[in-house]
This record gives C-alpha cells, sequence and structure tokens, in this order.
C-alpha cells in the first residue's frame, strides 16, 4: 500500500513513479529508521495511543525487520519501496499486521528523514573522528622518528629555510586535528532531535519530545517543527567540513607526488599502495595519491550541489530535500574510505632522511639567520638583508656557499662580520634561533610533540564521550 494514495484517482505515471524514488539510496538510513521508529513507538505508548501489546508487538516487528535484513538482503532487492520509511513499514505490516500502521500515527516523514539523516551524520562524525585520530598517530610516530633530520621548507617551491622533518609533519598533524575538531562542532548543531515536529507545525499528538531525544541519543531536541523540518545546515556544515578535509589530504598528496619524483627524490613510495605502467616498465606510480587529489574535486562538488539545493527553498519541506542525501552519502562514503588508506600509505612509505638533509644545506637556506647574525649586532634589518644578499650574488657568481667566502669577502658588504659568522651558519645554529612557540628550534618541535600527542588523547576521549 502506498503511503499516500487515498487522495489520487490516477496511478502514477510509471516512469515518474520509479524515478521520483529515494529508496536504492535511502536505503543506508535503516538503522536509524529503526532506532528513530522505536524511539517513537515508545513516546505513542506514553501518550495513549499504543497499547502495551501494541507496542510490544511494534519493537519485536522492527527488531525483527531489522534482522532479516542483514541475514536476507534480497528483502531489500526485491522490495517495491517509494523510500526508506515506506520500506519499514511495508515489511512491519507483512510481520505483525494492521498495527503496524499504527506505528505513523502523529508523524511525519518529513521529521523522519531530518532525523534519520541526523543520526547517519552524527555516527559518521565519530567514525571520521576516528580515522583521523589514526592518521594523527600515524604522523606523530614519524615524527618522533624522524629525530634532529632537517629538510627545507619551501615558499614559492623555492627552498627558504631548513625545518625539521618533524616539525613538517606536525604542519599536517594540525590541519587534520583541525579537521577533527571541525567536525566535532558539527556534532554540536547535528545531535538535536527533530521527532515531534510532525510535517511543519509539531507532533499532533501530546509526544514527549525530551524522552525521545534522549532514547535515541541527542543532547536535546530542536527548537521550532518548520526550522527542523527544513533545515539542512548540519548536512551543509558537516560536507564543508569534508570539504575541508578532502583539501588537506589533496594538498598533502600532492605534496608527497612531488617529493616522490626522483628530482626532490624525498621519500619512496609504498608498492603496496602504488602501481606500475602497462607500458613502460621502469615506472612505479602514485595511483593512491593522485585518485585522493581528484576525490577532493569529489567532495567540494557534493558541497556546492548542496548549498544550490537548499539555497532557493522556501520553508518548511520540499521534495527538493531529497536531493540532499546522494552528496551527502557520497562525501561521507569518499573520505571514510580513503582515510584508513592514506593512514596505511603513510605507514610504508620511506622518507628519505639522508636526502632530505643534503637539501637542506645548500641553497643559502642559511640566508636569514647570516643577516640575524648581522641583526643581532646591531645591524639595522633591512641593511643586514642586502649586505646577505650581495653576500648570495657573489656565493652564485664564484658557486659555493656563504661558509665559503672570507672574512674579507664578507667585510666588503658590512663591516661587523667576524670570525663567529661561521658558526652561525652551521644547520644546528641555523634551526636553534628559530626559538619561539611553534617554530623549529629543536626544543620547540620537542614540546609540540608532547603537545600533539595530548591533543589526540584528548580527541579520542572525546569520541569516547559523543563530545
Ligand atoms: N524521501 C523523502 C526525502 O528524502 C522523505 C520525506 C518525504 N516527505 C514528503 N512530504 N514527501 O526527503
Amino acid at each position: 500500500m502506498k503511503m499516500w494514495s487515498g487522495r489520487f484517482r490516477q496511478p502514477l505515471d510509471p516512469q515518474f513513479d520509479e524515478w521520483q524514488r529515494s529508496f536504492k539510496f535511502d536505503v543506508r538510513l535503516l538503522p536509524y529508521e529503526i532506532a528513530a521508529s522505536s524511539a517513537h513507538a515508545r513516546a505513542l505508548k506514553a501518550a495513549g495511543i499504543l497499547s502495551s501489546d501494541e507496542l510490544i508487538s511494534i519493537l519485536e516487528g522492527l527488531d525483527e525487520l531489522g534482522k532479516n535484513v542483514a541475514t536476507s538482503p534480497e528483502l531489500v532487492n526485491k522490495a517495491d519501496a517509494e523510500d526508506i520509511h515506506h520500506f519499514v513499514e511495508q515489511q512491519l505490516v507483512s510481520l505483525i499486521g494492521e498495527t503496524g500502521y499504527k506505528l505513523h500515527s502523529g508523524r511525519s516523514r518529513n521529521e523522519q528523514i531530518a532525523t534519520d539523516l541526523r543520526l547517519y551524520v552524527r555516527d559518521a562524525i565519530d567514525r571520521l573522528r576516528t580515522a583521523l585520530a589514526e592518521l594523527c598517530t600515524v604522523l606523530i610516530e614519524y615524527a618522533e622518528h624522524s629525530g634532529n633530520s632537517a629538510m627545507p621548507v619551501y615558499t614559492h617551491l623555492q627552498r627558504a629555510e631548513p625545518v625539521l622533518v618533524a616539525h613538517w609533519l606536525l604542519a599536517y598533524f594540525e590541519m587534520f586535528i583541525r579537521d577533527a575538531d571541525r567536525l566535532a562542532d558539527c556534532l554540536k548543531r547535528t545531535n538535536l532531535c527533530p521527532l515531534g515536529s510532525g510535517a511543519a507545525a509539531g507532533a499532533t499528538l501530546p509526544l514527549d519530545r525530551r524522552a525521545l531525544a534522549d532514547e535515541l541519543g541527542f543532547n536535546s531536541f530542536t527548537a521550532n517543527s518548520i526550522d527542523a523540518t527544513s533545515d539542512r545546515d548540519f548536512v551543509l556544515e558537516f560536507v564543508n567540513a569534508l570539504s575541508v578535509l578532502a583539501v588537506h589530504l589533496s594538498r598533502w598528496s600532492e605534496e608527497m607526488i612531488l617529493f616522490s619524483s626522483q628530482e626532490f627524490g624525498f621519500l619512496g613510495l609504498p608498492e603496496a599502495y602504488s602501481t606500475g605502467s602497462s607500458a613502460m616498465p621502469q615506472k612505479k606510480n602514485p595511483d593512491l595519491l593522485e585518485l585522493t587529489r581528484a576525490k577532493a574535486a569529489r567532495v567540494i562538488g557534493n558541497a556546492t550541489t548542496l548549498f544550490i539545493v537548499v539555497k532557493g527553498l522556501p520553508l518548511a519541506y520540499n521534495k527538493d530535500l531529497q536531493e540532499t542525501q546522494e552528496p551527502l552519502f557520497d562525501a561521507a562514503e569518499t573520505i571514510e574510505s580513503l582515510l584508513p588508506l592514506i593512514t596505511g600509505w603513510m605507514r610504508s612509505a620511506e622518507l628519505n632522511y639522508r636526502r632530505m638533509q643534503e637539501a637542506a644545506e645548500s641553497g643559502f637556506m642559511n640566508a636569514w639567520a647570516a643577516a640575524t647574525y648581522l641583526v643581532n649586532r646591531g645591524v639595522p634589518a633591512r641593511l643586514a638583508h642586502e649586505a646577505i644578499g650581495k653576500a648570495v650574488q657573489l656565493c652564485i657568481a664564484q658557486t659555493c656557499e656563504l661558509k665559503d667566502l672570507s672574512l674579507d669577502q664578507l667585510r666588503e658588504f658590512s663591516p661587523t662580520f667576524d670570525h663567529d659568522f661561521y658558526s652561525s651558519l652551521k644547520q644546528d645554529a641555523v634551526l636553534a634561533i628559530h626559538d619561539v612557540p611553534g617554530g623549529t628550534a629543536p626544543a620547540r618541535v620537542k614540546q609540540a610533540l608532547a603537545d600533539a600527542k595530548q591533543k589526540v588523547e584528548s580527541l579520542r576521549e572525546r569520541v569516547n564521550a559523543h563530545a
């Protein structure tokens, strides 16, 4: 039986009927639909609409239907359901008879879909934060393992200054921990229960909204029935948070692709996550990284779709909102499938510390430190910059590094140079002067590592507490 056929004289055009259905994708929501329906049944009993026996029969029926689908997936394949709400009703009625139809008392699919989607997003946020904690842990392990190895940091993709490899890895850590934080923030506004909002104006029966929210583990219930049934901000926020995460993954992939090229040689591609070329026998290609870079486009596309679907909608529910489901599922599933792969990739990638170190020792990356030497001896920064710039120019002409210039040569550019200048050029000295919180001085990086561990621990605790 359709959910709404009473007022219709003609059947639906079969092609239209098929086309407007959401069951093929909203079937994912089955566990949430069952949980929300059980909560609603209890509220109906409390409101005097269901007898104890009817409640038991409905709860057992819902439970059985969940088990049946788990053991016989063909139930879903051969179902003739418009959407997940219709499917549950059909199955329930086939299991327990007409009492099943009582479940729909005082509720609307508009609040049901809003509830199911919130539960879906909430679970996805939990899983994604856990996966991010894993990725962050691997980054920390690598950072610890890299000890005091150095590498160049680039600006404009030109060598800029030496940094600890750990410092570079912790930069990615910060991005991913922010992503976890953004998801937690989104969870605050997601974790509210729309049940009891009805179609738009509020339930037509005296349902205990607090009990409904509590039973489903929501922090509270939504404040306005019109908003609750038409709001998809939590979907927009979630997929936008995923887009930022996807951009981070994409930037990370891009850098790993560059660094794994023979030109950089900073890391070896793990064979388990690379492929060969059917034509060129020597090739090992970074497919996982390239696909990750491209998947970001897909997630950003989903976020854009969502904005455009919602932007023109008058209040309250409109069927357009059904079109928010696929971009949501696609974005969540894309990122969820990616994170463990990237964590695995990272675990098996081999950083070439020797190559990184070599690169960090040439290319005048101590030039700013050299200028700082002069600044510390009273030379105005602009003039110090100019003097070192000229010294660099001379080095380029003579194909040497700053340390190779004699004191006499240096004094042509500034009389302030002295013997101790040479020790200020050494990499250890260059690293050590970046001695501010967040800087690459080894002691600061050590502190940053300790802080990072703390952040991951607190992330794991918060995920467990759904906070
Ligand atoms: N499948 C619908 C959706 O995803 C469920 C809500 C239908 N509500 C309605 N008034 N037709 O949005």
